[in-house]
């Protein structure tokens, strides 16, 4: 009897029609026409957050061999691993600066949507779904930050969910439900630890393959009308390449011109004097402080669903605004200068 091969071995037991598989992914990924303006970078932007992702997702698990989600333990185990694990420093700096050009990718993924007016019809649903991109990867920086447990990572989760417990209706449950308790306990520390590890990646995994699978169905949107388009592959998947190792040089270069400080213990009996979240989220706890906190919390959640919904808000506005064409160019510029001035402004008052 002739020795089966072992390819036919395999597709005996896992009977799939390669033909038409290898069809699909031709037809999907490898002659996908992209419009010729995504030769730039930023336009190509959206692959930048995909790949720090994969990047993070890589760092964080080697990570978690040595981090231990427990108060008395949590700080010393972060100590360890930046001062006593070989490389640990190395793989804790580009999980700690991955997580800060992730976001700074994002939002300029969103500048560029947003001023090429890529979120319009039919692409309505993908602005939605990578407004809940953003909401994740903020969400991962902010437990990731809460899990240091030093004197600034352990008040700034504490503000931040005081602030959560404010949210209308919900934050009251929300509160108890990532503290597990009043208060920042022992209880607290292993919830947002399975929030970062568990619950935000398997999210984000599946908001990013919906992500990317309605911009390969729509195909991207162009710029001008007569734009010329390329393959996928080869041209702009060396795009990507070249995005990626680019980023690995700039992550590693970073880590190594400013490695990841661990400050102070957590002392819960002790207040610091100023207690500040990381950058990203300077202008959102400026507005907090100057407006009275309920108000303030109601108005960021408006800003979030006019955000969120800003593609139906777009044409409901342009229906009935005179100055059609420079109206979300008005709307994008009046945003971006009121997130650097605060940004800014929170950066240089300590
Ligand atoms: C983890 C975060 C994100 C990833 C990995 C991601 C990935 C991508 C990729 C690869 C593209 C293809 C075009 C390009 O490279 O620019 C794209 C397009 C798009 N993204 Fe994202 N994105 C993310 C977050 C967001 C956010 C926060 C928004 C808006 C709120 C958004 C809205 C869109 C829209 C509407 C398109 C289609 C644009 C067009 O066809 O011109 N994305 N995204």
């Amino acid at each position: 009897m002739r020795r089966e091969k072992f390819s036919e071995w395999i597709f005996k037991r896992f009977p799939i029609d390669l033909q038409k598989i290898s069809e699909m992914w031709e037809k999907v990924f490898v002659k996908e026409p992209i419009p010729e303006h995504m030769k730039n970078w930023f336009f190509a932007l959206g692959a930048t957050p995909l790949v720090l992702f994969v990047f993070q997702a890589i760092t964080g698990i080697l990570l978690t061999l040595y981090y231990v989600p427990s108060p008395d333990r949590a700080y010393e185990s972060v100590r360890y691993i930046t001062e006593e694990v070989k490389f640990g420093f190395w793989i804790r700096g580009l999980h700690r600066w991955g997580s800060n050009l992730m976001v700074i990718a994002v939002i300029l993924h969103i500048v560029r949507v947003f001023f090429t007016k890529g979120y319009k019809a039919p692409r309505e649903l993908n602005w939605i779904i990578g407004s809940f991109l953003l909401i994740i990867t903020l969400t991962f920086c902010f437990t990731g930050y809460s899990l240091i447990y030093n004197q600034l990572s352990y008040w700034a989760t504490t503000v931040g969910t005081n602030m959560i417990g404010e949210i209308p209706f919900v934050g009251k449950f929300l509160l108890l439900l990532i503290r597990g308790g009043i208060d920042v306990t022992h209880n607290s520390l292993i919830r947002l630890y399975n929030l970062h590890i568990g619950l935000l990646p398997t999210l984000m995994v599946v908001m990013i393959v919906l992500h990317i699978v309605l911009v390969r169905l729509h195909g991207v949107s162009k710029v001008y009308p007569d734009e010329p388009t390329y393959s996928f592959y080869p041209e702009h998947f060396y795009t990507v390449l070249q995005i990626m190792l680019f980023l690995l040089v700039a992550l590693s270069t970073l880590t190594i011109v400013f490695p990841p400080g661990i400050g102070e213990p957590a002392d819960p009996n002790n207040t610091p004097l100023h207690i500040k979240p990381e950058w990203y989220f300077f202008a959102v706890y400026s507005v907090l402080k100057i407006l009275p906190l309920k108000f303030g919390i109601w108005f960021m959640f408006f800003v979030l669903l006019v955000f969120i919904f800003w593609p139906f808000i777009d044409e409901i506005l342009l229906r009935r605004v005179k100055m059609k064409p420079s109206l979300h160019y008005i709307v994008g510029i009046a945003v971006i200068l009121i997130f650097l001035f605060f940004t800014v402004y929170e950066t240089i008052k300590y």
